[in-house]
């Protein structure tokens, strides 16, 4: 990232910029109020190849050249996309067969974006011509900082079950199994007569007569396989901008994105980049705001990453839109910069006035200057200005670590299974919510990921592992750290078949417990716990090995089953929850578990975002106040948003935001 903000000289800000919907004095009135609002990086292009490549083979970048020498005369750099998010009208009609097929076999129609199948050569072949295009003609421009690869990969087309894709899921097949006796292995293929005896037969889990229970293991396959399609795809794209051009580049990730393993990904791009919304039907969506930030910054090894795109206020793509409240946006962003974005972009720069987008906010909103936007707008961006040497600092190094297995998400929300509320990214959610509100930043952790520089590990509904991690995570434990594992783990094994003598299967030995059936519960029913609380979703009916039973099932269908238990392993030891805790049970826990790790948590009322980034010479405090009420916090240094020196207490405003460049830093 560094290799941006040092050009930039400091933090990014600005957004995508559709030059193409507006007039050329538009764009003159747009460099000024660019200025304005301390824009420094604008996203061009993302929308524009039936504009670049009008007729087959003929292209014209006018429109590009003019705009990328209109922001570098006016000091903006421009992160340049490929193009390659959407085909236009003509390459439908001349690859029909390029069109994105739903698991019914009904093909998609043009009209939308992102019109295209991943696997179809015919597409692969005319992106990888307009990448060279681009980076022959841009490769070395001056107003370029960075390649915007396609548009978040798989949006809106990331499982096709076209002919195409089932002949490239069957090579896809081919090379993780060898042979189709490994396949059919895999694949229990011996349940319902499914055998194969030739590959031909081997297809994508289309629609299929007992609807929605076609094969487990052919639908986790095919999750795998089309999220490796995509990243060869952007791969292939990425290889062509990278063979002309030495400027970084980067694709817009998409949060907790469930098609895209971008565990796998993030070694792929130079730069991690995320784009991030607002989802109003969470109660507290700045929880969320702030857990898709841990996952990019985990993603990025800890190093600084790019908030690509988030609105200023209302989306139009929720079936109710809310506007964000006064100071919201700000919050917003400092959250991302906070947790270790080197920049804070947003959809988009010029509110459309035509389009599907009409209605969605944008730097410079449908009322123009004379609105609270635009000053918002315009005080972020002297914000950022006064960061500017935050820019390459990093996070400090978490000791909390959320295991977050996509291969195992997949799974274990696969259907037939007993209940559907055993949803890890649901869970993952409420444990994160729980330690948000103690400031106690987190990473998300795959298992194959460096575990050691972790205390605590929680695992919610970690269903399928594989025999390797298992033991990483046994060792992880036996050499001293603390792991909480929730019901519906370690189930299954990577071809999700089930570890048998006991559930939680490959977590048994550590848990100390064996469960000998689940036991969840209806919609709206909660059982009783001996300790007082209550749960819901999940109960187990269980014994104990080894574990010390601190919570058992007082009614429900496993009453007198242990629900929460601790097992010491070696030096460290593993928790484990059984069900679904109430709010203040769950919160108990979490100040438990974390006392007894001896990890520090915040005191401060529920609502108050802290966060620490650090460079070697400085240390940067960040307290963002999501309450109503004004907050205190022990600090000492210079605030650098307001300009105010705090020796000892800083007092940050209902809603508002502080960041102190403390004296001395803390190391
Ligand atoms: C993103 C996309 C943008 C814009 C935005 C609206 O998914 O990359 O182009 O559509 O959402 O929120």
């Amino acid at each position: 990232m560094d290799r941006v903000t040092g050009r930039l000289g400091g933090l990014a800000y600005g957004g995508d910029y559709n030059p193409e919907q507006w007039s050329p004095e538009v764009w003159l009135e747009d460099m000024s109020l660019m200025g304005q609002a301390s824009v420094n990086l604008v996203t061009v292009g993302v929308f524009a190849w039936s504009l670049v490549e009008p007729h087959p083979g003929e292209y014209d970048f006018t429109l590009i050249d003019q705009v990328l020498e209109l922001a570098h005369r006016n000091g903006i750099h421009v992160d340049l996309a490929t193009g390659t998010a959407s085909p236009p009208p003509w390459f439908t009609r001349m690859h029909p067969d390029a069109m994105l097929v739903d698991s019914e076999g009904t093909p998609r129609s043009h009209g939308a974006r992102q019109a295209y199948c991943p696997s179809s050569p015919a597409f692969r072949e005319a992106a990888a011509r307009l990448c060279s295009h681009m980076v022959d003609r841009y490769g070395d421009h001056p107003s370029v900082v960075l390649w915007h690869v396609s548009n978040e990969y798989g949006d809106h087309n990331y499982h096709c079950y076209c002919d195409v894709s089932a002949q490239s899921f069957r090579t896809w097949l081919q090379h993780r199994y060898g042979s189709l006796a490994e396949l059919n292995r895999a694949w229990g293929t011996a349940v319902w007569s499914q055998h194969y005896a030739d590959w031909a037969d081997v297809m994508p889990p289309r629609s299929v007569s007992y609807k929605s229970f076609a094969n487990p293991t052919q639908q986790l396959d095919w999750w795998r396989f089309s999220s490796d399609e995509l990243l060869t795809l952007f791969q292939a794209e990425a290889a062509i901008i990278r063979a002309g051009s030495s400027y970084p580049v980067t694709t817009n990730f998409m949060s907790f994105f469930k098609p895209v393993n971008y565990q796998k990904w993030a070694s792929s791009v130079d730069i991690v980049s995320n784009d991030d919304y607002l989802l109003y039907t969470d109660p507290h969506p700045e929880q969320r705001t702030a857990m898709a930030a841990d996952l990019m910054r985990s993603l990025a090894a800890g190093k600084p990453w790019l908030l690509m795109e988030h609105s200023t206020s209302a989306v139009n793509w929720q079936p109710r839109n809310l506007a964000k409240a006064p100071g919201e946006m700000r919050r917003n962003s400092l959250q991302h910069i906070a947790r270790g974005a080197d920049g804070a972009l947003f959809f988009q720069w010029r509110a459309s006035t035509f389009g599907a987008e009409k209605f969605h906010s944008a730097m410079l909103p449908h009322a123009g200057t004379d609105s609270s936007i635009w000053r918002e707008v315009c005080r972020l961006g002297a914000d950022l200005r006064h960061l500017s040497h935050v820019a390459g600092s990093a996070v400090e190094q978490p000791r909390v670590g959320i295991i977050l297995d996509w291969e195992s998400w997949w799974a274990a929300e696969l259907d037939s299974h007993p209940s559907i509320d055993a949803t890890p990214i649901s869970q993952i959610r409420r444990w994160y919510g729980a330690l948000w509100e103690r400031s106690v930043v987190v990473d998300f952790v795959a298992p194959t990921g460096d575990l050691s520089k972790y205390d605590l590990l929680i695992a919610p509904s970690w269903y399928l592992v594989s025999d390797d991690d298992a033991g990483r995570i046994s060792d992880f434990v036996t050499s001293g750290a603390t792991l909480v594992l929730t019901y519906f783990s370690g189930v299954v094994d990577e071809n999700d078949h089930v570890r048998t003598g006991g559930y939680p299967g490959a977590f048994r030995e550590v848990t100390g417990l064996v469960i000998e059936e689940f036991a969840p519960l209806l919609a709206h029913q909660s059982v009783r716990l001996t300790d007082g609380g209550t749960g819901s979703v999940w109960t187990d009916r269980a014994r104990v090995t080894t574990a010390e039973v601190l919570a058992r099932y007082a009614d429900g269908p496993a009453e007198g089953s242990p629900a929460i238990t601790f097992n010491t392993v070696g030096e460290g030891a593993c928790w484990y929850v059984g069900t679904e805790l109430d709010d203040s049970g769950l919160t108990r826990l979490v100040e438990t578990v974390l006392t007894r790790a001896g990890i520090p948590m915040s005191t401060h009322a529920a609502g108050v975002e802290i966060v620490r980034r650090a460079s070697p010479e400085n240390s940067y405090l960040f307290v963002l106040n999501h309450t109503a009420g004004e907050v205190l916090v022990e600090a000492r240094g210079h605030e650098l948003l307001d300009d105010r020196s705090v020796q000892g207490t800083l007092r940050v405003a209902p809603g508002g935001c502080a960041v102190v460049l403390e004296e001395p830093p803390r190391q």
